[in-house]
């Protein structure tokens, strides 16, 4: 027992902290005299605006001379570097052009580029960076690059011998420069925290992170945060609740299932709540029906979802929104043992219903089966999202850009899409047809969790759909395809995206009684 509580001692020491490459950033209404790096926007070659106008004139047109040499073009993303000009060790120059000017997540993007720009050149950056030239309505856009820059700026490197200690300071020169430091400090540093938690969690191992674990660190990193309950149902409470689809799941392994619920109540007291439920397998062999070996290693990344609930609500508590909303995060490790369950078992759920495991890969939609409900029946909440690796379906159809959304109706569809758009996560919807629900009938159950066929990602929500009353609007994303990246994009290095933060933080906000 003591040698127990030493062990886990030791790995939650191990897990503490995010990312270690660190981004500090100032803001300022008047440029610095010296950094070794400035930052210069481009939105056109025609009419150099703001500093990058104020650096050529000040070298005689080197500036415009060298963008001429190089066949520099403004578009949105482009990026080079000028050594030893007008003082500075480096000048980069960012292209910002944009047809219909930047939104806010474009402007992260830019902050996205600064930093890797940034960060492939030298370990520690001390950058300055002058946003009068970005072609932008968006207000406090300076606090958006820097969240950019701060999202982009991630690296796991918790098992390497060397570490990645290489810290930015920014200073961001703006106008507003009081308004877009509120926003930065007070609100989009938090989300960008949340998303790198949830890097972090997804990025872990699974030897370190199985249930009991994750929910102990899920308990001590939301540690001194105001409005903040956190529960945690292990087997002997689901066995009270009858949640037999998610302990099933969690059977073949060693370490036990959990069901963390985190109650974030900042909003009205006795409101109803958005309650956003997460897959949290810790790992996915696949049980009795076990994966092949080619890229098993990435199931370390299927409690994606459950990790993004967290991120989001440290994120929302963080900034002290004023909603109410419950995370759930449903956790189990799916094992092959002889204790598992096999195809061709039925477990009985919470709500009662009997559900004949055709695949025991099929397992996120019985976790999260459970989950809903138990929302459902404890919180009574005004929308529900249940966010989950559910299916590698939902990514052949989607690809990288757009996480699979399926809601019931398509109208609510295109609502939730523009949630997306806004948010720099974007969704695209997938449907969920009668047919769907009459696939998923079992012989000898109520309902079986998979061997419907196609669509698989539908198939799958049909499940969940099952546990979800009809009237209450539900939202289900399908993240299999966008959260585990083979490449770099703007905002986040490659591997785990932490996707689904942004998303859910821009839900929220829209729900937000302020
Ligand atoms: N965790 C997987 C889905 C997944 C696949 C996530 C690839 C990330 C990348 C899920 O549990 C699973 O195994 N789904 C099966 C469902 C099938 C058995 C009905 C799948 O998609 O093949
Ligand atoms: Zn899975
Ligand atoms: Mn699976």
């Amino acid at each position: 027992m003591k040698m127990k509580k030493l062990v886990l001692g030791i790995a939650l020491a191990a897990l503490a902290g995010l990312s270690s490459a660190q981004t500090n950033v100032k803001f300022n209404t008047s440029a610095l005299e010296k950094a070794d790096t400035q930052v210069v926007f481009i939105n056109s070659l025609d009419a150099l605006s703001g500093k990058a106008a104020e650096l050529d004139n000040k070298t005689n047109g080197r500036l415009s001379t060298l963008l001429e040499l190089n066949d520099f073009k403004p578009e949105k993303g482009n990026a080079m570097h000028f050594q030893l000009l007008a003082g500075f060790d480096t000048v980069l120059v960012v292209g910002v052009h944009d047809g219909d000017g930047l939104d806010a997540p474009e402007l992260q993007d830019i902050g996205g580029v600064i930093a890797a720009q940034l960060s492939a050149t030298t370990k520690n950056v001390n950058a300055q960076i002058n946003i009068e030239a970005l072609n932008t309505t968006v207000t406090g856009a300076g606090a958006f690059i820097a969240s950019g820059y701060y999202l982009r700026n991630y690296s796991f490197d918790k098992y390497k011998t060397e570490k990645d200690e290489g810290i930015s300071n920014l200073t961001i020169v703006t106008e507003s420069a009081d308004s877009a430091s509120d926003m930065y400090n007070n609100d989009l540093v938090h989300v960008a925290k949340g998303v790198h938690m949830a890097r972090d969690f997804a990025t872990e191992p699974g030897k370190s992170l199985y249930p009991e674990l994750f929910a102990k660190q899920i308990k001590q990193t939301f540690r001194g945060l105001d409005n903040i309950d956190i529960e945690v149902l292990d087997v002997k409470d689901m066995r009270k609740y009858n949640m037999g689809a998610l302990m099933g799941v969690g059977k073949g392994s060693v370490h036990d299932p959990r069901l963390v619920v985190i109650e974030y109540m900042g909003g009205e007291k006795g409101e109803a709540p958005i309650a956003l439920a997460g897959k949290g397998i810790t790992f996915d062999t696949g049980g009795i029906s076990i994966k092949g070996n080619t890229g098993m290693w990435a199931m370390k990344s299927d409690l994606s979802g459950a990790a993004a609930v967290a991120g989001t609500m440290y994120a929302i508590a963080s900034r002290g929104e004023k909603v109410n909303v419950v995370g759930l995060m449903a956790m189990a490790e799916n094992m092959p043992s002889q204790d598992a369950i096999r195809p061709g078992d039925v477990l009985e759920t919470m709500k009662g219903t009997t559900i004949e495991i055709m695949s025991t890969d099929a397992e996120g939609r019985l976790v999260l089966s459970d989950a809903v409900y138990y929302a459902q029946q404890e919180y009574n909440p005004k929308l529900l999202l249940n966010i989950a690796t559910l299916t590698g379906s939902a990514g052949r159809a989607l690809s990288d850009e757009y996480a699979a959304l399926i809601t019931r109706s398509f109208d609510y569809s295109t609502e939730i899409m523009e949630v997306g758009a806004r948010s720099g996560e974007h969704v695209w919807p997938l449907p969920l047809h009668p047919n769907h629900f009459e696939q998923i009938k079992s012989p000898i159950a109520d309902i079986k969790n998979s061997g419907a066929g196609s669509p698989g990602a539908s198939i799958g929500a049909a499940v969940i759909g099952t546990f979800v009353d009809e009237e209450l609007p539900w939202i289900h994303l399908d993240i299999a395809g966008v959260d585990w990246l083979e490449s770099d994009i703007d905002v986040a290095p490659k591997g785990s995206q932490g996707w689904g933060v942004r998303f859910m933080d821009q839900l929220v906000r829209d729900h937000s009684s302020k």
